[in-house]
């Protein structure tokens, strides 16, 4: 059976500051996963020819792409990062300090919440459907790098787990989550390659 690979990005800028969406590179670390993942990517599907890579728009995971050679590159709008709409930017700690009611109501319900002009968990999970249909459909290995929230939507509905934990999945950086589908149902593997 053919396996799927989830990873985030490696480190980004704004992952380092502590700021939430945006469109920043990798910093050091982050490039040194970058390598890393190439690494195992190339040793993992040696002789899977017709594997592919998939990213979203952003620069932090065509960046962590970049050095895998030999596959094909796909980019994709769908696995952008949730849309933090007017909060796009800014630390959590900044969003409790200036929009209370914002923080608030995300903590209360953050499968539903909306950022004003923005996405919420619901949305992302919906706007995934076309990947999750092109992932189904191949037969090859794939290798999709993303961000977070999108990964938690995409590892929940592979590993079946119940919507309202998809915004709590515990989703770390530097780690790829392997998933293979066979008869007996989903098997995962994990491979953290640094921290
Ligand atoms: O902090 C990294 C990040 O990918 C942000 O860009 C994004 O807003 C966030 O994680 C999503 O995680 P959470 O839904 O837990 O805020």
């Amino acid at each position: 059976p053919r396996p799927i690979l989830l990873t985030r990005h490696g480190e980004s800028q704004d992952n380092v500051r502590g700021r939430i969406g945006g469109d920043t590179a990798i910093s050091e670390k982050g490039e040194l996963y970058s390598k890393k993942l190439a690494n195992f990517v190339g040793k993992r599907l040696k002789s899977e020819r017709a594997a592919s890579i998939w990213t979203s728009t952003l620069q932090r995971t065509i960046l962590t792409a970049s050095p895998i050679v030999g596959f094909p590159k796909i980019q994709w709008r769908a696995l952008d990062e949730i849309n933090a709409g007017v909060c796009d930017g800014m630390t959590y700690e900044e969003i409790k300090k200036n929009m209370p009611e914002e923080y608030e109501s995300r903590k209360k319900d953050k499968l539903r919440y909306r950022y004003p002009r923005g996405e919420s968990y619901l949305d992302v999970i919906q706007r995934l459907e076309p990947v999750i249909i092109e992932l189904e459909r191949q037969r090859a290995p794939v290798v999709v790098i993303s961000h977070q929230a999108v990964l938690r939507a995409l590892y929940a509905y592979f590993a079946d787990r119940p919507l309202k934990e998809v915004p709590h999945i515990e989703m770390p950086l530097h780690t790829i989550i392997e998933i293979q589908m066979g008869v007996t149902g989903v098997v995962e593997k994990r491979y953290k390659l640094m921290d």
